[in-house]
């Protein structure tokens, strides 16, 4: 991302190392502790948290900077809207409410244009768009689509479909909010703009569907 992301990269770096030594003093701190014996044991778990979890190690193309981690997001959510656009219609034609079919159907048409505004936030970033699959998307459909089988036709199938989309709604949410901050940071005022105009419409269309589950769906499918 030009030159505030070669900026960025360096100050992130500059902080990496920090941290790395940090890390390595502490690690050493830990080492003396393990010295100490089973009591000396005891006494550290009340002052520092137990380091028992697996070290990962970093794939060969990981994110080296902030402006790497957002291309990252930029190709999942790129990969999710087209998901969740392809994905819609199965919700909609099993849906029973027409005002619930009606909200998915005009937020179907924002996901299209949102794909168009992605477009152009990859055109900015001089890149060709492409996506790259998004496991936590691809996740919350597959458990939307196994709803339908769970339900019968009607207000507890709608009510369903209202909470599986509101899963989809929610992690928009809060990636597009990520991305938002991310653009900020890296100097890009245009992307920010753009995906925040994203960030919005999600959390209409969630405001939306709470509504219709608050308001009318959740006590026709309690009644049914
Ligand atoms: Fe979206
Ligand atoms: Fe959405």
């Amino acid at each position: 991302m030009g030159k505030t992301a070669t900026s960025t990269s360096s100050a992130t770096s500059k902080k990496s190392n920090m941290t790395d030594e940090k890390t390595t003093k502490a690690s050493a701190a830990n080492k003396k502790e393990d010295s100490k014996g089973a009591s000396g044991k005891s006494q550290a778990a009340s002052t520092a948290h137990e380091d028992t979890g697996k070290k990962v190690s970093a794939k060969r193309n990981a994110a080296k900077d902030l402006n790497d981690l957002f291309e990252d997001a930029l190709k999942d959510m790129y990969w999710a809207e087209n998901a969740i656009h392809k994905a819609l219609p199965t919700m909609i034609s099993n849906a029973t409410s027409e005002t619930l079919k009606r909200a998915l159907e005009d937020h179907r048409k924002e996901t299209k244009d949102q794909i168009d505004r992605l477009d152009k936030v990859f055109h900015l970033l001089d890149m060709k768009p492409k996506g790259e699959k998004c496991d936590a998307m691809a996740g919350i459909l597959e458990e939307g689509e196994g709803i339908l089988e769970e339900t019968q036709t009607g207000s507890v199938r709608d009510a369903g479909i209202i909470a599986a989309c509101q899963k989809v709604e929610h992690y928009e949410i809060a990636t597009y909010g990520t991305m938002v901050a991310f653009a900020k940071q890296l100097g890009q005022k245009e992307i920010a703009k753009i995906l925040k105009s994203i960030l919005d419409e999600e959390y209409n269309a969630n405001n939306k569907l709470t509504d219709l589950a608050v308001e009318r769906i959740n006590k026709e499918a309690d009644n049914q």
